[in-house]
């Protein structure tokens, strides 16, 4: 893939920053835009710690980590998205806001710019179809962490175009992603079974089935899971876990997908898990 291709992230946060990370390794102009500087400048020392990680691990050279961060622009400015060629949007799971952001962006990208949504379970067809662009909208699903998670679930409409699906499939192994497609359903694929996994663990903790660690040590040595349910929701985001739950239940109307109350409680009470410092676990 042409390495003048342009790349747009909209939202610096936990996926944001991480395809930011692995768009700018693959050599591509990364535009990173967000609400703030302070968000943005936060995502650049993530980037900048998780670049020294690999540095240790003989992954890339000091040079190397320089030439990433130099592919990198920040910006509060959704305007400099005009001459880009994909933008992928990375902001919160709340369906109004990625609208209101898609309709923007239809208003200020060249006709040809390609729209990918990293949402976890929104559908793509209505954010597809806000625009005057349908052809050109494709849900492309990260894995969190991204610089090594190599799964990217990518996600078409009924009206994606061919060569907007195989774009996004060329980008994602130039990045070194292994993408496997799905069609546009309530939470794909990944979320459509990961999420009811965790919120039945969350029932377990709430009706006192067991002890949070021993629900999640069942689950990592019973199932071979690399990470129990409860310590994966935390590295989520429970928000981000009660918002697919919700469009799960609203998407399916049916009862198997009602979020767990202890779930709706904990969001409310700001324990979102390892981003605010505690979640069913403490971090520091
Ligand atoms: P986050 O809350 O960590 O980051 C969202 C970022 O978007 C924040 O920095 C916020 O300031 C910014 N933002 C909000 N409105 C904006 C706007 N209008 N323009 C520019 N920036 C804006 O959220 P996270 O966890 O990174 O999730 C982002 C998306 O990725 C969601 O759709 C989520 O469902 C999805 N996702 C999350 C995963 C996870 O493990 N957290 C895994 C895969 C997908």
């Amino acid at each position: 893939m042409n390495k003048d291709f342009k790349i747009a992230i909209i939202g610096s946060g936990t996926m944001g920053n991480g395809i930011a990370h692995v768009s700018a390794q693959s050599g591509f102009q990364t535009t990173v835009v967000d609400l703030n500087d302070e968000q943005l400048n936060n995502a650049f020392s993530v980037i900048s710690s998780n670049l020294d990680r690999q540095i240790k691990k003989n992954i890339i050279s000091l040079v190397d980590k320089e030439q990433i961060l130099n592919n990198i622009t920040l910006t509060t400015d959704i305007s400099d998205c005009k001459n880009i060629d994909l933008v992928i949007e990375a902001i919160p799971e709340k369906y109004d806001l990625k609208v209101s952001l898609f309709k923007e962006l239809d208003s200020i990208c060249k006709k040809e710019t390609i729209f990918a949504s990293n949402t976890s379970s929104i559908s793509i067809s209505n954010l597809g179809n806000q625009t005057n662009r349908p052809s050109n909208i494709i849900g492309m699903h990260f894995m969190n962490p991204v610089p090594i998670m190599k799964l990217v679930e990518v996600i078409n409409t009924i009206h994606t175009s061919n060569d907007t699906t195989n774009q996004i499939i060329q980008l994602a192994k130039v990045m070194g992603k292994t993408p496997v497609q799905c069609n546009d359903y309530p939470g794909f694929v990944s979320n459509r079974i990961l999420m009811p996994m965790i919120n039945e663990a969350i029932f377990c903790v709430e009706q006192n089935v067991a002890e949070k660690e021993a629900i999640d040590e069942i689950m990592k040595l019973g199932m071979s899971h690399p990470m129990g349910p409860l310590q994966l929701a935390d590295f989520i985001g429970l928000d981000v876990c009660l918002d697919i739950m919700e469009v799960l239940w609203i998407g399916f109307n049916d009862s198997k997908y009602r979020p767990c109350t202890l779930l709706k409680t904990m969001v409310s009470s700001g324990l979102l898990g390892k981003k605010s410092g505690r979640g069913f676990y403490k971090y520091d």
